[in-house]
């Protein structure tokens, strides 16, 4: 694999001070992503839709320093200094250094805000990481200005994966490949692609409310999660099975097949939570009230001829996925029925949405 395309080559140009703010989105896989191998590679390509809402602002400014053998930062959560975000972090610089040398030319002072709460079992990986990969990228091109958009977009994806895989399909949207897959064109392992085909009109401004069944931390982190799926007596079948689907996905979304869709979606859900439920150890991650909205969709399908369809992220919540034509009507549901079973009757509206934005440089 060809990662020398992403280190510095040319001779960087010395600047004192600099700061950047990103905002970059959150993402919602359709097929998941669950299990790697060494560095971040997936084992098995993935999809998702980029979200709108949901994402994360991130300021660093950059002042000039000695250099020295250490990266370092300060990081500050909505206002506040937060040391206990560091380590992720700092192993995300130690990851990075090789392709971003210049992190150890400066002082970083690394401000970050969520547009979702804190706490609310959204996974703030992939947004947070992406947005500091966006503002390395950013200084990064004022050091050397031979790079382009689409290179920046390509780098930061690469970066952002070796913080959390699912960062990477977190700087552009409103579709995202990533991992090797033989039907995508320009699918890699190194960084997520842009969804390179036509996608039907059904899927634009596709909808997805997140309804907040457990705002607790995650009960099972994500490097142990793939970790599980070593050894698992599933796993090869699973990375088979996800790659036929993402096969299935791109052919789907190109006609805008919805009964295929929500199959495809909601077995992938499914299926995410059966890896969980059969490793070793093994974990429930639904709560009772998750179980209780799939079977309030099912039925809201059943009666309303409707495309509404679930998927789930590695927790309790559901992602509740709609086209925009039955806004007004699955709001209500929502609103009067399956609110019911939120934390605190808290939902997130949300759609689909277009990727990172500079916010100020
Ligand atoms: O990016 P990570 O390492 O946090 O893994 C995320 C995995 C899932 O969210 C469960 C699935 C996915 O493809 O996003």
């Amino acid at each position: 694999m060809n990662t020398d395309q992403f280190l510095v080559k040319s001779q960087l140009e010395s600047i004192d001070s600099a700061s950047f703010t990103w905002q970059t989105p959150s993402n919602i896989a359709l097929v998941k992503y669950w299990g790697k191998s060494n560095p971040q590679i997936p084992k098995n390509a993935s999809i998702s839709f980029t979200l709108n809402n949901c994402h994360t602002i991130t300021t660093i400014d950059f002042i000039r320093k000695e250099k020295s053998k250490n990266v370092t930062f300060k990081m500050f959560f909505e206002g506040e200094q937060k040391d206990e975000f560091k380590p992720k972090i700092a192993e995300f610089f130690k990851r990075v250094q090789r392709y971003c040398p210049y992190i150890f030319d400066y002082e970083m002072t690394i401000n970050s805000e969520n547009s979702f709460p804190h706490s609310s079992g959204i996974a703030s990986s992939a947004s947070g990481l992406s947005a500091i990969a966006m503002c390395l990228m950013s200084l990064e091109k004022e050091l050397s200005s031979e790079i382009s958009t689409e290179f920046m977009d390509k780098k930061a994806s690469f970066l952002a994966r070796l913080g959390s895989g699912s960062a990477s399909r977190s700087i552009q949207g409103p579709l995202v490949v990533w991992g090797k897959h033989l039907e995508i064109e320009g699918s890699s392992d190194l960084f997520g692609v842009q969804f390179p085909y036509k996608v039907h009109s059904v899927f634009e401004n596709y909808q997805d409310v997140i309804l907040l069944v457990d705002k607790g931390e995650k009960q099972v982190s994500s490097t142990l999660g793939h970790n599980l799926m070593i050894d698992h007596p599933y796993a090869e079948n699973r990375f088979k099975q996800a790659n036929e689907n993402l096969g299935k996905m791109s052919k789907i979304l190109q006609e805008g097949d919805m009964k295929n869709f929500i199959n495809l979606v909601e077995s992938e859900a499914l299926t995410l939570h059966a890896m969980m439920m059969t490793s070793d150890p093994y974990f429930i991650l639904m709560k009772p009230n998750t179980l209780e909205i799939i079977n309030k969709i099912w039925e809201y399908r059943q009666e309303n001829k409707s495309n509404i369809c679930f998927t789930l992220d590695a927790g309790a919540n559901v992602h509740v996925l709609f086209p925009e034509n039955e806004k007004e009507a699955i709001h209500q549901f929502i609103k009067q029925e399956l609110s019911l079973y939120c934390d605190n009757n808290q939902y997130i509206s949300d759609r689909v949405g277009l990727g990172a934005k500079i916010l100020s440089n």
